[in-house]
Parts: structure tokens; C-alpha cells; sequence
């Protein structure tokens, strides 16, 4: 709902001193502009930027998050529209197998979807959805502003806190998302948060998760990764993550399950402890990994002179180097592995250099700048790479690497 929700129709009729007989009339004509924007927005990322994002932006105060939410609204009031677009957003040549699925390459990243509210209309649009991070209990989150844009450089600087409207919410919601009848594999993000440094709890917490969310979906992501939550420090080491991956495959049995890996520096032993934790994730009978997570950095870095907080974490452009570094790395380190590749995958050009080594791609941040018409243009300059490398599906292509 884009245009009617926050910026009260109500006021601007009265504003403008509409006569009553013509009220009608103009809320339809508002409809129908609201309508055309919708597609328009979501087939052209300059029309998005230019014109969608500015009046959502406007409407919301300039609070990122407000609209955020209005996106999602919008997206659930026009799945007329998306529905009507989303042949056009599927391309059988670019077709991969993701959780035993023949989809498009290309899904949400975690963060996108918290709580599982749009999933119906953005399984219509992309090839996988991550909802979440879930997490067991409701809980706010740090207070807002939490979320920081640096427009220049479409990044996003966030100090949420794994806000969440809790495991029986987004249950709730995956109940109504029917994965018998739609062919969009669902691979949630989720997350047992410790107690301090007691890590009981956070197991405890993962089982409940995927018991009850275990008939609903494709495959799970675990996140010990989220740069704001210092308590899940203490499950990032060898031990937990095999721990964990055992605890994850004893209770989804064949269903995907993969770790959300963070971003790590240029340094040989940075490197080696990440190729670590992603030996002993697999070596517990995990499938593969996600890279990368957020990149955490200090407040002065922070480009918001009200940053109430210590830290936050960035995405979007400045992730390019570290995802195409991580995604190498374990690439040739674990062939066989199912890798996704996020962090500032906003071009065909970045999504080709990504799939060298990943088997799918996923994003936030790109999104919330040029709108999902980025999928079509990713699209368009992939089918484009594939032919002047002499392939004719991507599926080929992949088919085609050498580790
Ligand atoms: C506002 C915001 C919230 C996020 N929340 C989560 C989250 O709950 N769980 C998670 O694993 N990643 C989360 N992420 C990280 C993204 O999933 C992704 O890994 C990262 O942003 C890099 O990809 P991008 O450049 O496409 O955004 C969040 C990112 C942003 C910007």
C-alpha cells in the first residue's frame, strides 16, 4: 500500500478542497497511479530509484525501516500485479537446482523477509526465499534508528539486534504459504541464542525452531554470524559448528542445510580459522555455506552523526571484495559443497564474477536501491555472458568449472 497508508488521503483531499462528489473519482484515479507505479517500479530499477523509492521515503520521514515495511505492505496489496509479471521474471536457460528444486538462481538474503510476511508474493518474483533470521522468542530488537543508508554508495550500515516477531508468528505464516503447491524452495534463516555464554540454550532454542518449522520447508541456514549479537560469539568454533550441523541433520534429514559464514580480512589466519569453522559445519554433515555476512565496523565509521551504538554491520558494494574472496576460498577448498553467494550482488557483472565459484545468488541491500527489476537486468547480462562463452543454460556453465 505505496500510496495511501501513512500519507493520510484523508488530509490531502482536505487539503486541496476537494468537493465531496469528486472524492471518489480522485481516490480511484490515486489507485490507478498507484497501480502503474507498483509494475512500473518493479520491472525498472531507474524508475524505482528515481521515483518509488523517493515517495516511499517520503512517506515514511526518511525512516529506512518504515519503508521497508511499507514495501513489504505494497507487496502483499498488489499480487494482481506481481502475479501478472512473474512469467516475465523466469527464465528456463538461467534454471539451477537449489534444495532439489529446478529454480532461478537468484533469492532473498536473510533480513529481507524477518518474518516470513511476504512470501507468497516474492516466491512469484525470485527462485528461493531465506526468510528470518528466526528466532524462539518475540523480541524488539535494539531501539530505533538502528539502520543507517549511505546513498553514494548503496550500502547499509544495521545495529537491528535480531528483532523478530517470533517462532509461532512466522509459523503461522508459513502455514498460509502452501509449499505443496508452489514451486519456490523456502531455506529459512535461523538462530539459537545463548545465554550469556551458556550455549544450552541456544541448542535447545535451534531444536524447537526446527521442529516446528520442519514440515514447512526446503532447508534450513544457521546464523552464529549476526555482527550485533555478542552472545553468539561463543558458538563460533570448530566444536559448536559440528555440533550443530549434527544437531541440524539429525532433525531435517535430507532437507538442505547450510551455515551463514561472516566476512573475513586478508590475512592468512583469519582465513584459516574461517576455512575451519566451514570444514567442521560440513564434517557434521552440513551441505554448504552462505558468504558472506554483514562486515562489522566501528561507529566512526558510521556515516549518521546520531549512531547510538558501538557498531553496526555494513552491506551492500563494500561486501564485493570480501564475498568474491570468501566465495573462492572455499570453493577450492570444498568442491562439492553448495555455496550461496550475497553481498552486494547489484549487477550482472557481479553476479557473473559470484557464480564462478557459487551455485546460487542471493541479496538485500542491491534491492532496496534498484527494486527487483534488478532481477531482470541480472537476468538479461547473464543470458548475454552465457552466449558469448559459448553456453546455452547456466546450468551448463556450472557443469562446466573446474576446482
Ligand atoms: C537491515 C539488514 C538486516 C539483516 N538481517 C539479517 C538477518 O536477520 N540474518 C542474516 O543472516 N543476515 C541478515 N542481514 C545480512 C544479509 O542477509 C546479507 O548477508 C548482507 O546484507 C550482504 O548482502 P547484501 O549486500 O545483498 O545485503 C541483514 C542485512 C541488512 C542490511
Amino acid at each position: 500500500m505505496l500510496f495511501n497508508k501513512d500519507y493520510d488521503i484523508k488530509n490531502i483531499f482536505k487539503k486541496t478542497k476537494v468537493k465531496n462528489k469528486d472524492k471518489g473519482h480522485n481516490f480511484m484515479v490515486f489507485k490507478w497511479i498507484e497501480k502503474k507505479a507498483f509494475k512500473k517500479g518493479l520491472e525498472n530499477p531507474s524508475f524505482f530509484r528515481g521515483v518509488v523509492r523517493r515517495i516511499a521515503y517520503s512517506m515514511a520521514k526518511g525512516d529506512p525501516e518504515r519503508v521497508h515495511e511499507l514495501a513489504l505492505d505494497a507487496l502483499n496489496e498488489h499480487t494482481d500485479i506481481i502475479e501478472e509479471v512473474s512469467k516475465d521474471f523466469d527464465f528456463k536457460d538461467l534454471h539451477v537446482t537449489v534444495a532439489d528444486l529446478d529454480v532461478m538462481p537468484f533469492g532473498t538474503a536473510p533480513g529481507l523477509d524477518k518474518n516470513g510476511d511476504a512470501l507468497r508474493p516474492l516466491s512469484k518474483l525470485f527462485g528461493y526465499l531465506k526468510p528470518g533470521t528466526i528466532i524462539v522468542p518475540e523480541r524488539e530488537g535494539n531501539s530505533r534508528p538502528r539502520v543507517a543508508i549511505d546513498e553514494k554508495l548503496d550500502e547499509i550500515y544495521n545495529a537491528q539486534g535480531f528483532p523478530s516477531k517470533g517462532l509461532e508468528y512466522f509459523t503461522e505464516r508459513l502455514g498460509e504459504y502452501d509449499n505443496k503447491t508452489i514451486r519456490c524452495p523456502l531455506i529459512p534463516s535461523v538462530c539459537g541464542l545463548p545465554l550469556e555464554e551458556n550455549l544450552n540454550n541456544a541448542y535447545k532454542e535451534l531444536e524447537i525452531i526446527l521442529r516446528r518449522i520442519y514440515p514447512y520447508v526446503d532447508g534450513v541456514e544457521w546464523n552464529p554470524f549476526s555482527p550485533n549479537t555478542k552472545a553468539l560469539s561463543a558458538l563460533r568454533t570448530p566444536s559448536e559448528f559440528k555440533r550443530s550441523a549434527k544437531l541440524i541433520k539429525d532433525l531435517i534429514g535430507p532437507k538442505m542445510a547450510v551455515v551463514k559464514m561472516g566476512p573475513y580480512d586478508d590475512y592468512e589466519e583469519q582465513k584459516t580459522n574461517w576455512l575451519k569453522l566451514v570444514e567442521s559445519f560440513l564434517d557434521g554433515g552440513g551441505d554448504g555455506i552462505t558468504a558472506v555476512n554483514t562486515y562489522m565496523v566501528p561507529k566512526e565509521k558510521i556515516p549518521s552523526e546520531t549512531w547510538g551504538y558501538q557498531s553496526a554491520g555494513r552491506s551492500g558494494t563494500f561486501l564485493q571484495e570480501y564475498r568474491q574472496r570468501a566465495l573462492k576460498d572455499a570453493r577450492m577448498n570444498f568442491p562439492n559443497a553448495f555455496i550461496f553467494a550475497t553481498g552486494g550482488i547489484d549487477s550482472a557483472e557481479q553476479a557473473w564474477s559470484a557464480l564462478q565459484y557459487a551455485d546460487a545468488l542471493e541479496g538485500y541491500t542491491p534491492y532496496t536501491f534498484k527494486g527487483f527489476g534488478l532481477i531482470l537486468e541480472m537476468a538479461d547480462g547473464l543470458r548475454t555472458k552465457l552466449k558469448e562463452n559459448g553456453y546455452k543454460t547456466l546450468r551448463e556453465f556450472l557443469a562446466s568449472r573446474e576446482f
